[in-house]
């Protein structure tokens, strides 16, 4: 079968990550390279492929079956509306737009075009996440009661030498809470309302450097989120799951658990918590392990994304499903700077 002939749009941080994947996956091939940044010219050539400024003119130059956008945020709808109708598929890092009216229009433009955009919540292609989700729906824990999940980090002193990271819209809710969310909505299910309190009192910037969130879940259960950018502990996804361990120091402690009548589960672990006889906290508690095999998160983004191209399979998350996880974040920001709770319309 052909290679799908890809181009990444914003060679930055995540983009050169795609771009590495894709040199390692045997279906698909870089194309080209649109930046407009100085630094991008030797990076493209030292890739032996074509650079463009301008996205436009790849466009203009370049046949390609799909982009990968990893452009800023507020460019995701320009950018994105010009490959979809186009007729290009799209992979679309997250959030899939910095507002819910630029995010509906994305997956409209999706849905309306049958353009397939698959929106970049790499969290979903981890088999931990899989083996929770499945441990979850399937009842093994009896009915879900509560989740907990832990995104407790320290980013350095100099990650806030960016002045944007130190004002609204740049902190750990717009930038990592939403990760959680779109954990929580893909294991758990749709969030029907938010309540938040958030602080600035340890960094002192503009932007929230901490945040408590508690959330309703459609299904009845409750969950709460710790979230900071401030602490100095293991217990947040990125140092916990190593799927990227060049970037975060890896070290494998429980961050996520979930809590149901009959049992809970844990990630990254994926520890199995049961009672084997009579179930009460006077009674011993049992522990096992599901085992799943350990595996590069992004080349599974990627090669999902290969099988959307070829339309062999829909996304795992479109454009309306990241736009409920992009509503149900903003909400926790509307709580916490109303100081009241959020109902979500989730029909
Ligand atoms: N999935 C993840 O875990 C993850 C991780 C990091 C970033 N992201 C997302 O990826 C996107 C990029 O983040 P980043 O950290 O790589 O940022 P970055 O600043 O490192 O890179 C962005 C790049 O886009 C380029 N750019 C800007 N405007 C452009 C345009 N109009 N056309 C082409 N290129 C343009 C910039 O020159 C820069 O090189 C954001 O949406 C971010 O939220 C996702």
């Amino acid at each position: 079968m052909e290679k799908i002939g890809i181009a990444v749009i914003g060679a930055g941080v995540i983009g050169r990550r795609h771009v590495q994947e894709i040199a390692r996956n045997e279906s698909c091939r870089l194309v080209a390279i649109a930046d407009p940044s100085p630094g991008s010219a030797s990076y493209a050539a030292s890739l032996s492929v074509p650079l463009y400024a301008d996205y436009r003119e790849l466009l203009k130059h370049e046949r390609i079956d799909a982009a990968i956008v990893c452009t800023p945020n507020h460019t995701h709808l320009e950018v994105g509306l010009a490959f979809i109708e186009r007729k290009i598929p799209v992979l679309m890092e997250k959030p899939v737009a910095d507002d819910l009216e630029s995010a509906n229009a994305l997956a409209d433009a999706s849905k309306e075009a049958g353009v397939a955009m698959l929106v970049g919540h790499h969290r979903r292609h981890n088999p931990v996440v899989r083996a929770a989700k499945e441990a979850v729906a399937s009842g093994k824990i009896g009915t879900l009661v509560m989740a907990n999940i832990m995104c407790l980090l320290y980013k350095p002193d100099d990650y806030f030498n960016v002045p944007w990271r130190r004002q609204p819209g740049g902190g750990p809710i717009l930038i990592n809470l939403i990760h959680e969310i779109d954990l929580l909505r893909f294991i758990c299910g749709e969030i029907v309302s938010v309540q938040a309190v958030s602080s600035n009192k340890v960094r002192g910037f503009d932007v929230e450097d901490s945040a408590a969130c508690t959330l309703r879940l459609a299904n009845g259960a409750l969950a709460n989120i710790s979230l900071s950018d401030t602490t100095a502990t293991p217990w947040g996804w990125d140092t916990a799951a190593g799927e990227d361990r060049e970037l975060f120091a890896y070290r494998p402690v429980p961050t996520h658990f979930f809590a149901g009548t009959n049992g809970a589960v844990t990630m990254p672990d994926l520890t199995m918590w049961s009672y084997q006889g009579a179930k009460g906290r006077d009674q011993p508690i049992h522990d096992a392990r599901l085992a799943v095999p350990e595996e590069n998160t992004y080349a599974n983004q990627l090669e999902h994304f290969v099988d959307v191209v070829r339309g062999s399979v829909r996304p795992v998350i479109d454009g309306h499903d990241a736009a409920r996880t992009l509503a149900a974040t903003l909400a926790v920001e509307e709580s916490a700077r109303l100081g009241r709770l959020i109902e979500l319309n989730v029909t």
